[in-house]
């Protein structure tokens, strides 16, 4: 809000906020902190990037492939160096789990913290001008030395995890288990401002979002369930209406603000989905639980799953409680 003097009252910057509203959480320690300042430093290079990237040759396939023999565009490589960058330099992680990499990348053996991340979700739209994201979520080391046991985790087991969504406006979302909260980027300032505070999902679904292309690969009664979603979006029983965009940062966000459930299932072709685990699913599962919406492979509680491989596929559905709540039914008829 504008003073006479046309001075920003009680601007909430991001560091601000964790400095007042986590106090007495554990992750109020510096560390964490640190933590969540290396993310977003990598994240405000991104920004810019992204935002340039029609000036610099940064768009179009680098030429390679992932571990997942996905086509790689080249902001995909750069973001992910700008987050191990940014990361490995801040010393207090003891390892990096990312997309981009087969093995995870050992820190520094008495970091405290793992991170896992997706360093660009929903590259196959950097060129055609669809918000792109990141994906991040931290996991307190187990043991005194990092092993599998320390990324192979439940999502249930996260103490923070958010996403930045490179859009209209830059927003970062995150939750440390104590609420949701938004923050958009003041480029002009270079500072991350609190302005979502508290976001809660609409128990309301305004949209549903899936690959429809796939639909005659679903189970018959996750058909069933499409088809009853459909009639009631048809006779006006529902307002839900399709929204997919391709990039899940971009849909499950617009969803979390308005309202709709968003479901990478499994087919007959993939039964175990697309999306991975530990740094898709299980992050947008712990921010949509905390806003109050749901989260599951189409059988358990998503943050129950344990990861068995750093880039496990998980079958994914979350949003409103209203139409998690048929799906389900529908799913365990
Ligand atoms: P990424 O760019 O990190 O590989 O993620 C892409 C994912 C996700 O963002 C999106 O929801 C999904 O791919 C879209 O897949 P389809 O094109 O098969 O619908
Ligand atoms: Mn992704
Ligand atoms: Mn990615």
């Amino acid at each position: 809000m504008q003073t006479t003097l046309g001075i920003e009252r009680r601007m909430m910057t991001l560091d601000r906020f964790i400095d007042e509203q986590e106090r007495g959480f554990e992750l109020a320690t510096g560390e964490f902190s640190q933590i969540l300042r290396d993310i977003v430093l990598a994240a405000k290079v991104i920004h810019r990037e992204i935002n340039r990237a029609g000036l610099t040759d940064i768009l179009g396939a680098a030429g390679g492939a992932n571990v997942h023999a996905e086509q790689v565009q080249k902001l995909d490589l750069y973001a992910n160096e700008l987050f191990k960058q940014s990361l490995e330099t801040g010393g207090l992680v003891a390892a990096l789990v990312s997309e981009e990499e087969q093995e995870p990348t050992v820190v520094n053996p008495s970091g405290r913290y793992v991170v896992v991340f997706d360093p660009l979700d929903g590259s196959s739209n950097i060129d055609v001008n669809v918000p792109v994201g990141s994906i991040f979520a931290v996991y307190r080391k187990l043991g005194s030395r990092f092993g599998p046991d320390d990324y192979l985790r439940k999502g249930s087991e996260q103490l923070a995890a958010g996403y930045v969504v490179y859009g209209s406006s830059t927003i970062l979302v995150y939750s440390t288990g104590n609420g949701v909260n938004g923050f958009t980027l003041d480029s002009s300032i270079g500072e991350f401002v609190l302005s979502h505070p508290n976001i809660k999902i609409p128990a309301v679904s305004a949209y549903y979002s899936f690959n429809d292309a796939e639909l005659h690969r679903f189970s018959s009664r996750l058909q069933a369930y499409i088809h009853d979603l459909r009639s009631r979006a048809a006779t006006g029983e529902s307002p839900i209406k399709p929204r997919y965009v391709g990039s899940l940062v971009s849909d499950f966000h617009r969803n979390l603000m308005k309202g709709g459930i968003f479901m990478y299932p499994g087919t007959s072709k993939k039964p175990e989905g697309k999306l991975r685990l530990l740094y898709e699913c299980a992050p947008m599962a712990f921010i949509v639980e905390q806003a109050g919406g749901v989260a599951t492979d189409g059988v358990q509680r998503l943050l129950d799953v344990r990861a068995d491989h750093a880039h496990k596929r998980i079958p994914f559905f979350a949003g409103s409680p209203d139409e998690m709540a048929i799906v389900e039914r529908f799913l365990k008829a």
